[in-house]
């Protein structure tokens, strides 16, 4: 028979590895977790309270009191992520069948090396803006590779069949809304760093108003940053409200897109809550520290739903292909798993 080669099962190259699954999601959430203790180091001013870098004056365990405290433990959880970072990216490198996916262990490997040693310069160089403001951008990039690590590595991503969705039709596409919703969100947090290591936290006094008006008087680079900040909230608003939008209307129906949609529209709700938490509190530790870990957390929801946008709307796009692949003559290329399998 010269008929159709049905399509293959993914294969054992392609399986789930429940153990290194978890592993990588252990990385990701240890990584949420330094996010927040690195954030109390600029939230409780302790930047400055062990002005050696790696050691405090050379000793390994200081007198753990005040700044000391907040600035070596995140030395230590920084040193203990940076370890297991490595340890995924070992790990990935001998079990992992996928290049793209042990690509994904080296980088995360070289960020967080090349974080610590970004912090450590801007210790050792006294705070200056533009490292403080790279440590703050690439800590965002190194979870958004672990949590990346962690999706493509889950059994949602390896193994569930394609969803009966259709191909997304609609203009512009999910596709490209996703991407740009997680450069926005990017953004934003680039010019939370501004506001800041540049001390504009509190540069106007009330919110949502700003200095009791709608727009106010630009006196200072400090108030331009805070309303630049505010500015850019509202632009992220716009985005993700369109974007989430365009998902559930369209997509409604695929849990693994709904779900992120709706996160979204729930953590923006409560990071905005925390940004005015922050004037209203005249920058409380907790809250402020808060918002800059559900900065994060709303930047890898985007990245997810972006990154399962472009797996499961291209694949929905492929059925057809596959399903006419079965007809094909067994010489033909076949689809589906081949389909899979390029993806990470
Ligand atoms: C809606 C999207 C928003 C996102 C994604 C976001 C994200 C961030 C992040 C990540 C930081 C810290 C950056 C860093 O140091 O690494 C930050 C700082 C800050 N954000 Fe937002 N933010 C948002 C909205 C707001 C709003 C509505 C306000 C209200 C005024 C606000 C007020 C602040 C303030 C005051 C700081 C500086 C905190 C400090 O002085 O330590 N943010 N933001």
């Amino acid at each position: 028979m010269t008929g159709a080669s049905p399509p293959r099962p993914p294969g054992p190259a392609a399986a789930y590895r429940p153990a290194l699954h978890r592993y990588a999601l252990a990385v990701a959430i240890a990584t949420g977790v330094l996010l927040f203790v690195g954030g109390l180091v600029t939230s409780t001013g302790s930047a400055m309270a062990v002005p050696t870098w790696p050691l405090d004056f050379g000793r390994l365990f200081p007198r753990m009191t005040g700044g000391v405290l907040f600035e070596m433990g995140h030395r230590f959880v920084a040193a203990a992520v940076g370890l297991m970072t490595v340890v995924l990216a070992v790990w990935l490198h001998v079990a992992e069948p996928r290049p793209g996916v042990r690509a994904l262990g080296v980088w995360a490997a070289a960020a967080v090396v090349a974080q610590g040693v970004l912090g450590g310069l801007t210790v050792l160089l006294r705070l200056p803006l533009a490292l403080a403001i790279s440590h703050a951008g690439l800590a965002e990039i190194f979870f958004c590779l672990n949590v990346t690590i962690a999706l493509v590595t889950s059994r949602g991503w390896m193994e569930s069949p394609v969803p009966p969705s259709a191909p997304d039709a609609g203009r512009p596409d999910v596709r490209a809304l996703t991407t740009a919703l997680v450069a926005v969100i990017y953004g934003q947090i680039l010019i939370g760093a501004l506001v800041r290591h540049t001390g504009a936290g509190l540069a106007i006094p009330d919110f949502p108003l700003a200095f009791g008006r709608l727009w106010p008087p630009i006196t200072t680079a400090l108030v331009a940053y805070q309303m630049a900040h505010r500015v850019g909230a509202a632009v992220v608003t716009a985005m993700l409200l369109w974007t989430a939008g365009a998902v559930l209307r369209r997509h409604g129906s695929v849990a693994a897109l709904r779900r992120p949609a709706l996160l979204l529209i729930v953590l923006l709700a409560w990071q905005i809550y925390l940004g005015a938490a922050i004037i209203w509190t005249r920058r409380a530790v907790v809250p402020t520290t808060t918002h800059v870990l559900s900065g994060g957390l709303l930047l890898a929801t985007a990245l997810v739903l972006a990154l399962r946008s472009r797996r499961l709307l291209a694949a929905a796009a492929a059925a057809p292909a596959a399903t006419r692949a079965a007809a094909m003559p067994a010489s033909a290329p076949a689809a589906g798993p081949a389909a899979s399998r390029a993806l990470p």
